[in-house]
C-alpha cells in the first residue's frame, strides 16, 4: 500500500528502511523522501514507526489504510 503518494514510498518500503536501521520520522524522510513534499503522509508513516518499535517489525501490522490520507 502507499503511504507516501508525492515520492511512491510503500508500507514495504518504510518496514525495509526500519529494518535497516531507521528509527525516526527523520530518518524515513532523508532515505526514502518520506514527508518531503505534501507531508500528508508523515502521521501514518509515523504509526508504522511506533509500530515497529513497540512490537518488532516481524510483527507489525498492516498499516491502517484510513490514516494514509486522514
Ligand atoms: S504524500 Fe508524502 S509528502 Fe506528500
Amino acid at each position: 500500500m502507499y503511504i507516501c503518494i508525492c515520492n511512491a514510498v510503500t508500507d514495504k518500503d518504510i518496514q525495509c528502511a526500519i529494518k535497516k536501521g531507521a528509527c525516526s520520522l527523520n530518518d524515513l524522510s532523508k532515505q526514502l523522501k518520506v514527508g518531503t513534499c505534501c507531508g500528508r503522509c508523515k502521521t501514518c508513516a509515523k504509526k508504522i514507526l511506533n509500530q515497529s518499535q513497540t512490537l518488532g517489525i516481524q510483527t507489525l501490522a498492516t498499516p491502517d489504510p484510513t490514516l494514509a490520507f486522514a
